[in-house]
């Protein structure tokens, strides 16, 4: 097969088994058209009392919630919906409670379902509330953003934002099954699309050569958003982090901490921003920052790193922070930052570094002074 050309998925629609959870694997399903057959695709864990369809005023103004609701109800769910505003401050203890005394006025009880439907706010903070009402009730995922489709909805990390720390309070709450809808990505805003792109290409460059190749030889059919590309991708990267959470679904081992690259730097430029920096664009920005320090510890050399700028360059995606940022940042601050990550043990700096193109690694007690651009 040459990487020109993009690889067949062979059917629309195809399902990823998480086999390795053992009873609580659960199928990811991709292809075009598949909201339309949420109902179908859900019957399989009726009994159900009640479904909580949980959405954003974004998704609902698209009318993707009708068709799920639609879907829903025509296979005999008896469906509530929820929605809640866009945007990260809804991942707070404030829309939790609201959202934990709506269930219980709907009488959502453990025979429910709750569906999120929506991007990474939706998907995270959906798991959360079922992952805590009544103990625990059934949660299902049916991202509708290309960061959700191939990152937050695959691999049950669930939760929601203290004012000063993202994602701070939570737990992995794994969901009955992913439905992926590929045709959704083409009324994603621009930016919206290229934080999802950021993610795509952390896969590619730390994690799977074949998929960089596709990408790089396909860069126009990515920023046209050709969809049986997208439907490659969304497939190639669940398939990946499936595998990987499959493998480490704790995050204990060493595998699952590998899905992190650029994400210690982007963390910390996303803190400096005031949040103003979307994680996509951060993490996009923060693997060149990474490449960077991989070649000054002389892991990868030069080619590697202006490889790697270019690719970003002609998929879309940013390379440098923006002026703003890049004129006032304190590096001393930064680093302080970092030790105070949630990943950061006893202040040993680690990042996850690339090798070559497809393959990285954890290298901890980096110097500070190597995190430093020249
Ligand atoms: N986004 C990284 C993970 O789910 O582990």
């Amino acid at each position: 097969m040459s990487s020109k050309d993009i690889p067949d998925v062979n059917q629309s629609r195809m399902r990823i088994s998480l086999c390795d959870l053992g009873q609580r694997g659960y199928d990811i399903e991709t292809g075009s058209g598949n909201l339309d057959r949420i109902g179908l695709f859900l019957s399989r864990f009726k009994p159900c009392s009640r479904v909580i369809l949980l959405t954003d005023a974004n998704v609902r103004a698209l009318g993707y919630c009708t068709i799920v609701e639609r879907s829903l109800s025509g296979a005999g769910f008896d469906v509530c919906v929820e929605s809640i505003a866009a945007g990260e401050p809804s991942k707070s203890i404030e829309t939790a409670v609201k959202l934990w005394s709506k269930l219980l006025a709907a009488g959502i009880d453990r025979k429910s379902i709750l569906v999120s439907l929506g991007g990474g706010v939706v998907g995270d903070l959906g798991g959360f509330i079922a992952a805590t009402y009544a103990r625990g009730i059934r949660f299902f995922q049916a991202p509708t953003t290309l960061l959700a489709q191939v990152d937050s909805s695959v691999g049950g990390k669930v939760g929601i934002d203290l004012p000063a720390a993202k994602n701070m309070v939570g737990c992995f709450y794994q969901p009955l099954g992913v439905l992926i809808d590929t045709d959704v990505l083409n009324t994603l805003p621009e930016v919206e699309y290229a934080c999802g792109l950021g993610e795509v290409a952390k896969y590619a460059v730390s994690l799977d050569a074949e998929l960089f190749g596709i990408l790089e030889t396909n860069a126009d059919k990515v920023r046209s958003r050709n969809s049986e590309l997208l439907k490659f991708i969304v497939t190639k990267c669940c398939r990946i982090k499936g595998r990987i959470v499959g493998e480490d679904e704790f995050e204990t081992t060493g595998k699952r901490v590998l899905l992190n690259y650029g994400h210690t730097f982007a963390h910390a430029f996303e803190i400096i921003s005031n949040f103003k920096l979307p994680h996509g664009k951060a993490v996009a920005i923060g693997s060149i920052y990474a490449a960077k320090l991989a070649k000054r510890i002389e892991m990868v050399d030069n080619d590697f790193v202006e490889r790697q700028i270019k690719f970003h360059k002609t998929i879309g995606l940013p390379v440098e922070l923006p002026d703003e940022l890049l004129n006032t940042i304190n590096w001393n601050n930064i680093i302080e930052i970092m030790r105070h990550d949630k990943k950061t043990e006893a202040g040993n700096l680690k990042f996850v570094l690339p090798t070559k193109i497809g393959q990285c690694k954890l290298v901890n007690n980096i110097d500070p002074k190597n995190i430093i651009p020249e």
